[in-house]
């Protein structure tokens, strides 16, 4: 990365996920910067000093009183650029919501001119208790970047939202909050995100579904968010919890996703359908639970067609709207952009989002790769990594498109 070597404080607070806060030290340092690490007591018992300065190559810091006379626990925070909070325990973030400096991460937070990134970890009931969620929103509202966290495998058998994100995505963050560039772009924008998979019932206990788990969704709107837009999510059976400060309205089949983004879409400057919705519906619902027939094992079930939102909304758009849609294909890869290209030209939207979807790879998964087509068919762009960072390679295309200066 060519840049002006940064100043960079590393913050590594005790969590198990502090292993991973190893990676983003060195990142920094690959990307020619100084780095100090300051780690608490409790770090270092996940994570040893001397694997932290041999990658820094910089003493760590720990105590409050080691080296007074340099005044660190002030000069620390003041000379920094960028102060890097990875992992933050939910305690850490209390301390900082609360600003409380009972060691030297708490006093060079308080003394910091440059911004704070923190990458929380923890375990789900932590996350979601209502104290952290107040913390998270103080953090937030004095202008602390939060960078997750993911939702995934947490210590020991259990997985769900509080996993530190990876230090790709920390990195990246880190860097934008210091030059400001990208977090302000979709300011003042309204975006309307749908996500995950609709399903359409067959009986009151039976549904045909789809494995969409809605993560892609979920980082645009977590990204959307931290870029400055306005957002609301029209969620069908999210798998992961909806970001903070997004606004939530949540569905269950292609027609009730179909009123709801139908009757909202006018207010929006940008509407992408990243949802998987049920090209079919059952022609009626049965009341009662469906038998099993004594028909030579044969169960025939007569579909109808559900409205074509993504259609829909093309041809009622305004000219300044932006309408994205996604095609997922089981296509091989010499394939898919061709049929990406019939598809755009199908639907008639501003930018087609493509990808290869098979049993292991598009639905559930924590990464991705996209293809991002324009209107016309030529490819814009090219991902492949963390949803978050595909997140931002297609919001990049959508704050480069004409309506970003009307
Ligand atoms: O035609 P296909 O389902 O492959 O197209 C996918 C795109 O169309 C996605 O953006 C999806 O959200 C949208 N779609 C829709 N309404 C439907 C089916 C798909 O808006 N009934």
């Amino acid at each position: 990365m060519s840049r002006t070597p940064l100043r960079i404080v590393v913050g590594i607070t005790g969590g198990i996920a502090a292993y991973k806060a190893v990676s983003v030290v060195r990142e920094f340092v690959k990307d020619g910067h100084h780095v100090d690490v300051i780690a608490t007591e409790a770090a270092l018992q996940f994570v040893g000093r001397p694997t932290l300065e041999a990658l820094s190559r910089n003493p760590v810091h720990v105590g409050l009183y080691d080296d007074v006379a340099q005044v660190r626990h002030v000069a620390l925070g003041q000379q920094a650029d960028v102060i890097v909070v990875a992992p933050a325990t939910a305690n850490t973030l209390a301390q900082f919501a609360a600003g409380l400096a009972p060691d030297l991460l708490g006093n060079t937070v308080l003394a910091r001119r440059g911004p704070l990134v923190v990458a929380p970890a923890m375990h789900t009931e932590m996350w979601e208790n209502t104290a952290t969620q107040a913390n998270i929103s103080i953090l937030r509202s004095r202008g602390v970047v939060v960078v997750g966290p993911g939702v995934g495998q947490l210590t020991g058998s259990d997985s769900g939202p509080g996993r530190m994100c990876e230090p790709e995505d920390i990195v990246r963050e880190a860097y934008e909050a210091v030059s400001g560039e990208a977090h302000h772009d979709l300011l003042g924008k309204r975006i309307l995100i749908t996500g995950g998979g609709t399903r359409e019932p067959l009986d009151p206990v039976r549904y045909i579904g789809n494995r969409s788990s809605g993560k892609q969704a979920v980082a645009l709107a977590e990204r959307a968010t931290n870029r400055g837009a306005e957002v609301t999510l029209v969620a069908a059976h999210l798998e992961v919890e909806a970001p903070a400060g997004v606004s939530l309205v949540t569905v269950s089949t292609a027609a009730e996703m179909h009123a709801k983004v139908m009757s909202m879409s006018a207010d929006f400057d940008v509407v992408i359908m990243a949802a998987a919705v049920s090209d079919y519906r059952m022609d009626s619902v049965s009341g009662s639970k469906l038998k099993k027939a004594d028909n030579g094992g044969e169960l025939h079930l007569t579909l109808v067609e559900n409205p074509d939102i993504l259609k829909e909304l093309v041809s009622s758009k305004s000219t300044q709207q932006i309408i994205v849609g996604f095609a997922a294909e089981t296509a091989t890869e010499t394939e898919l952009i061709r049929i990406g290209q019939e598809k755009l030209a199908r639907k008639g939207c501003d930018l087609l989002v493509l990808n290869q979807v098979d049993w292991e790879q598009g639905f559930g998964t924590e990464s991705n790769t996209v293809t991002v087509l324009a209107a016309g068919g030529d490819i814009l762009d090219t991902a492949t990594g963390s949803k978050m960072s595909v997140a931002d390679t297609i919001l990049d295309c959508i704050a480069t498109s004409p309506f970003h200066n009307a």
